[in-house]
C-alpha cells in the first residue's frame, strides 16, 4: 500500500507509482453530502496541481459505491461546492480520472461516474437515477450525460422508471466501459495501470453528442402524463432529456431549472417523507434485540387471507403448513396460493423453477395437530372473537413452547384473544392486509404482555416478507381501519348531504387516489361494510352519531354488493364502470327520510372534508398512543390504504395544511354536526403553538 493522505474525514489519497487513488468512505451509502463534495473538489485539486501522477481512479470504501446526493440535505439552504461543480470539475480534469463501481451507483452517484473518463463496474453493481421517485429529477448532469453514453431511450428508461440496471446491461448500452472482477481498490489499480498502458480508453462525456429521439420522446411524455398527471417532475425529466441535443452547457442549464423547480414542489417533500419514513417505522428499540426462529410458519384458514399470507411466505423461502376444517375449503386454499404463485410468475415477480419450489414447500392439513412443530402461527379466520378463542385454547395445548401465536384481526381486542391461552406472551395481532402477498403493510400489533423478542421477530417476519412492519397498540381496528372507519362516514354525509357517489370519487382520485371510496367499497364488497355496521349496531351504536350507512344498506339489501355482483354504486358490464342510476333513486329516498335538502359541494371541498376527517382520527390515533409517532400512520396509508405517495401520509399533508387551519375547519363543519367534527386536544395544542406533526417524529 502507498502513502495514504488523509483529505478529510470522508476522502483519502494513495498514490502508487503513476497511479493515485481517490477514496470515499461516507457511511453508510457513501451519499455526496458535503464533506464528498469538498473531498472530491479538494482531491482532485491537489493531484492535478501536484502533477505526481498521470491518471486518477475513484472507488469507495463499505457496501457501495455512491448511492445519490444526501437526500438529508434536500430542502435546507445549499452549500457549496454543488455536485454539478465537482462533476464538472472531474470531467475537466486536466489528468484522466476513471471511477468503479460497486454496489449501486444512483443518482448522484452514477452523475458522478458519467463525469470521469471510463466506468469500470463490479460483477452484481447496478447503476440507476432513481431521482422521480423522490419527487425530483437528476441534476447533476444525469439528464444530459447518460442520453451522450447510451442513446435519449435508454436514458429515458431508466430516469422515467428509476430501476436501478444491472451494469452487464448498462454496458451493453454504452453507459459503462468494462467489468472487472476484483475488490474495488484493486480493480481501481488494475484500471488504472490499463490506462497507463493504452488498453483502456478515456475520454469525456461532454465531447460526445446525441442523436434526437422525437418518437420516444413523445411517447413517454404522453406515458408519463396519463398514469401518473400528478408527478410534474417525471414529465419535467422527460424535456430535460430531451434537451440533450443542445450543447451541453445549454442542457445542464435546462436541467438545473426544471430541478430547482421539482425541489420546491410539496411532492419532493412527500415522497422524501416516504422515503425515509418507510425505513424509520422498523428503526425502534421494539424491532431490535433477539428474535425467535421463524423456520417453519402454520396459517389457520384457507380463505382470502389465509391463501395470500401463506404465499406470501412461500414466496419468501418460508415453508407453510396451512390448515383448514374441511377438504374443500383446503382445496380452494391451495387452489388460491397455486393461482397466486402463477400470477407472480406471469408479472415477471418470480420464475416458474421458484414457484414450483415455492408450492412444494406447502403442506395442507386439516388437522390443527399438525401445527405442533411451527415456530408461528397466523390464524386468519373468521372476524369472530368466540371463534378464535377457541382457536388459540387449542393452540395453547398443541403447540410447542416458545411458538408465537398471532391472530391475523382486523379489529379484535389481541389481548382478550391471549387471554384465551396460558401464554399471552406468545400471542401478538399480525394484521396483513389484501392481497396479502402483493399489499406492503404489515400492522403489529402488541399485546399488552406480548414479550419483547415476540414482537422483535414481528418486525424479522416484515422483513422476510419484504413488507413494511408498523407498530400498533390494541384498539378497535388499531391504527388503519381505526381511522378509516371515522373518515369513510365523511364520504357518505357527502353523499346524504348533496354529492353523488360519482362525484366523489372523482374529486378523490383528482387528489390523487388510485381509487375513490365508493369505488373501492364496490371493489372489497359492499356486504362487508354492511355486516360491520350490523356488529357495531348489535354492540349499541352512539346515540349522538348521525347515521352514514342508510344509502349502502339499501344498496345492499337489493342484491348488489359491488363488482362481484355486477353491481353497487357502479354497473359493471364490458368497458369502463358507469354510475348505478337506480342508487340516485335510494339516494333521493335516504334524503327524503330525512328532510334533507341537497347542497352542492365543490371538488375541494369534497376533498378538505375527507382529508380532515382523517386527520382528526390519525392526530387521535397518534395522541393515545395507538401509532409511536406520525410518521407510522402516514405509511400505513402509503402502503395499506393507496394514499398518494407524493403527498406523504395524512399527517405529512396536514402539516401542509397546518394546525391552526385545519382547527379552523372542524369548528366550521362542527356547526353541522358537533358530535362528528371534534377538534382533538393535540391538534388544538399544535395550532396554538405553532407546531407540526413533524415535530413529534423525532
Ligand atoms: N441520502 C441520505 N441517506 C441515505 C441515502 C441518500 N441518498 N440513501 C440511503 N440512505 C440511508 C438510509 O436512510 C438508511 O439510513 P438508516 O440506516 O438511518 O435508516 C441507510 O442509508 C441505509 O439505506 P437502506 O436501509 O435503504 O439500505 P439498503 O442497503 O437496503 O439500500 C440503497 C441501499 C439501494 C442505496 C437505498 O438506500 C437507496 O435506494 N437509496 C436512495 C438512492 C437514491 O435515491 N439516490 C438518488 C438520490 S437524489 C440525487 O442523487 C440527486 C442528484 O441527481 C443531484
Amino acid at each position: 500500500m502507498g502513502e495514504t493522505i488523509q483529505v478529510n474525514d470522508v476522502t483519502t489519497i494513495e498514490q502508487q507509482g503513476d497511479i493515485a487513488l481517490i477514496c470515499i468512505d461516507n457511511p453508510p451509502v457513501n451519499a455526496t453530502g458535503l464533506a464528498v463534495r469538498e473531498g472530491l473538489q479538494k482531491a482532485l485539486a491537489q493531484l492535478n496541481a501536484e502533477g505526481s501522477a498521470k491518471v486518477i481512479a475513484l472507488y469507495c470504501a463499505g457496501r457501495t459505491f455512491i448511492a445519490g446526493a444526501d437526500i438529508r440535505e434536500f430542502g435546507k439552504p445549499p452549500q457549496a461546492p454543488s455536485l454539478p461543480d465537482v462533476i464538472d470539475a472531474i470531467e475537466d480534469s486536466p489528468l484522466p480520472v476513471i471511477s468503479v463501481i460497486h454496489g449501486t451507483a444512483l443518482g448522484g452517484g452514477f452523475e458522478v461516474a458519467m463525469g470521469t473518463h471510463a466506468r469500470i463496474a463490479i460483477p452484481g453493481a447496478r447503476i440507476g437515477l432513481p431521482e422521480v421517485l423522490l419527487g425530483i429529477l437528476p441534476g447533476a448532469g444525469g439528464t444530459q450525460r447518460l442520453p451522450r453514453l447510451a442513446g435519449i431511450p435508454f436514458a429515458l428508461d431508466l430516469a422515467v422508471s428509476g430501476r436501478h440496471v444491472p451494469v452487464a446491461e448498462a454496458q451493453e448500452k454504452g453507459a459503462i466501459d468494462r467489468i472487472m472482477e476484483g475488490a474495488p481498490r484493486d480493480v481501481a489499480l488494475k484500471a488504472a495501470q490499463e490506462v497507463l498502458d493504452g488498453t483502456l480508453a478515456t475520454r469525456r462525456t461532454r465531447d460526445l453528442t446525441t442523436d434526437a429521439a422525437d418518437d420516444a420522446v413523445s411517447a413517454t411524455l404522453a406515458m408519463v402524463t396519463k398514469k401518473n398527471p400528478h408527478l410534474v417532475n417525471l414529465q419535467k425529466c422527460v424535456e430535460s432529456i430531451a434537451a440533450s441535443t443542445l450543447p451541453l452547457a445549454d442542457g445542464l442549464a435546462v436541467e438545473r431549472q426544471k430541478f430547482m423547480e421539482c425541489m420546491e414542489t410539496p411532492q419532493r417533500s412527500g415522497m422524501i417523507h416516504a422515503f425515509f419514513g418507510e425505513r424509520a417505522v422498523s428503526n425502534i428499540p421494539e424491532a431490535k434485540g433477539a428474535t425467535r426462529d421463524l423456520k417453519k410458519i402454520g396459517v389457520i384458514g384457507g380463505g382470502t387471507m389465509g391463501s395470500g399470507i401463506s404465499t406470501s411466505c412461500l414466496m419468501a423461502g418460508i415453508p407453510v403448513r396451512l390448515v383448514e376444517v374441511a377438504q374443500d375449503g383446503l382445496d380452494r386454499g391451495v387452489q388460491t396460493i397455486t393461482k397466486n404463485l402463477d400470477g407472480a410468475v406471469s408479472r415477471g415477480k418470480m420464475s416458474a423453477e421458484k414457484r414450483d419450489a415455492a408450492l412444494a414447500m406447502l403442506e395442507p392439513s386439516l388437522a390443527m395437530e399438525d401445527l405442533a412443530d411451527v415456530d408461528l402461527v397466523i390464524e386468519a379466520v373468521f372476524e369472530k372473537m368466540e371463534i378464535k378463542k377457541e382457536i388459540f385454547g387449542k393452540l395453547n395445548t398443541i403447540c410447542k413452547d416458545g411458538a408465537i401465536l398471532a391472530s391475523n384481526t382486523s379489529y379484535l381486542d389481541v389481548n382478550e384473544i391471549a387471554e384465551s391461552t396460558d401464554r399471552p406472551q406468545d400471542v401478538l395481532g399480525l394484521h396483513f392486509f389484501s392481497p396479502a402477498h402483493v399489499m406492503r403493510l404489515l400492522e403489529i400489533v402488541q399485546g399488552a404482555k406480548t414479550a419483547d423478542d415476540v414482537l422483535a421477530t414481528g418486525f424479522a417476519l416484515a422483513k422476510k416478507l419484504k413488507k413494511v412492519g408498523v407498530l400498533a397498540q390494541v384498539c378497535d381496528g388499531f391504527i388503519g381501519n381505526r381511522i378509516l372507519g371515522h373518515y369513510s362516514k365523511t364520504a357518505s354525509y357527502l353523499v346524504l348531504d348533496g354529492a353523488t357517489p360519482q362525484q366523489v370519487d372523482d374529486a378523490l382520485e383528482a387528489f390523487g387516489f388510485a381509487m375513490g371510496p365508493h369505488k373501492v367499497g364496490d371493489l372489497a364488497g359492499l356486504d362487508i361494510g354492511y355486516m360491520t355496521r350490523q356488529r357495531k349496531r348489535e354492540e349499541g351504536m352512539d346515540p349522538n352519531e348521525r347515521y352514514a350507512g342508510r344509502v349502502a344498506d339499501l344498496i345492499v339489501e337489493e342484491g348488489w354488493k359491488g363488482r362481484k355482483t355486477g353491481k353497487g354504486y357502479y354497473v359493471y358490464d364490458a368497458g369502463a364502470p358507469v354510475p348505478n342510476e337506480a342508487v340516485e333513486d335510494i339516494i333521493a329516498k335516504v334524503r327524503q327520510e330525512n328532510g334533507i335538502t341537497a347542497k352542492d359541494f365543490s371538488d375541494q371541498e369534497i376533498v378538505d372534508r375527507y382529508m380532515t376527517a382523517m386527520i382528526v382520527e390519525a392526530a387521535r390515533v397518534v395522541e393515545d398512543g395507538t401509532a409511536k409517532r406520525p410518521l407510522d400512520v402516514d405509511m400505513v396509508f402509503l402502503f395499506g390504504y393507496g394514499f398518494p405517495r407524493f403527498r406523504g401520509g395524512p399527517l405529512h399533508y396536514a402539516d401542509t395544511i397546518g394546525a391552526a387551519e385545519l382547527v379552523k375547519r372542524i369548528e366550521t363543519y362542527a356547526k353541522e354536526d358537533a358530535h362528528y367534527w371534534q377538534v382533538p386536544a393535540i391538534l388544538r395544542k399544535m395550532a396554538d403553538e405553532g407546531t407540526t406533526f413533524a415535530d413529534l417524529n423525532g
